[in-house]
């Protein structure tokens, strides 16, 4: 995984459509290559546009990656997206467990944990969203909730399920609010995550490879900066904010300054 830190993930939702591709893409791939940007830029569209941006961008600075997966590869499955035809189509990274998934399509913990192990059986890189609602919060159990949604992956699979991942740490209740934690907060859930990564992996003597630790929730162009500042902050995830040219391309050239 050739991954320039700090890495900018946009997510696209369910928003975007031919007009809007061309409208971003294009001066995006300009704004790159004038700006000199050397950090990595993903953007995940809505699966049915990867092929037509794929085209566009071929061989540019920009990497795709799609935002859900099914858990079977073909067959009977109507209306679903199989990870073999995202291979097929050069797509590596996979996008999983968003908080909007587990909540509109009731997507539980051990059915994250097996597209994990399946988007990792198919040497694709997952990017896994974890985090708490509000209440949980509130209730200070932000760590009990974050070790239950990478125990399952660890039990399914292994010690080193976390090499060559993403894992984006997104608080419900931050997500397309306009608040953000303290970036304090922020930096002290990834130490936290890091750390459990670690002592798991410590029985096997070995330290987590290839991992990187990424912010989502309300980001934008005002506060990328203090965000991407954290030490243990090795990107962000982006929702709104990716959806205009302007605002992302000035994140973009911000989160080099950082
Ligand atoms: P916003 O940036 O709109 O809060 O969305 C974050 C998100 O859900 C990214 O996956």
């Amino acid at each position: 995984m050739k991954i320039q830190k700090p890495v900018i993930i946009g997510n696209w939702k369910l928003n975007g459509n031919k007009k809007s591709i061309h409208d971003m893409f294009i001066p995006l791939t300009d704004f790159i290559i004038n700006n000199s940007i050397h950090n990595t830029i993903i953007i995940l569209p809505p699966n049915l546009y990867l092929d037509y941006i794929y085209k566009i961008i071929y061989q540019k600075n920009i990497v795709l990656g799609s935002q859900n997966i099914d858990l079977n590869c073909s067959g009977a499955f109507t209306g679903e997206t199989s990870i073999l035809m995202l291979k097929d189509i050069g797509i590596k990274y996979v996008l999983l467990g968003h908080s909007e998934r587990r909540k509109n399509h009731h997507e539980d913990d051990m059915l994250v944990a097996k597209k994990f192990q399946l988007i990792k059986k198919f040497n694709c890189i997952p990017i896994l969203c974890i985090g708490e609602n509000k209440n949980e919060k509130l209730k200070n159990k932000t760590k009990i909730i974050i070790q239950k949604q990478l125990d399952l992956i660890f039990n399914l699979c292994g010690d080193n399920a976390f090499d060559r991942s993403i894992i984006a740490y997104e608080p419900i209740w931050s997500i397309g609010t306009g608040i953000i934690p303290d970036p304090e907060y922020i930096n002290n859930i990834h130490q936290y995550i890091k750390n459990y990564i670690n002592k798991i992996k410590i029985v096997n003597h070995s330290e987590h490879t290839n991992t990187l630790f990424i912010y989502g929730g309300s980001v934008n162009e005002k506060n990328i900066k203090i965000i991407l500042k954290e030490q243990d902050v090795d990107g962000v995830l982006i929702g709104g904010a990716a959806l205009q040219y302007n605002t992302f391309s000035t994140i973009i050239k911000l989160s080099q300054l950082h």
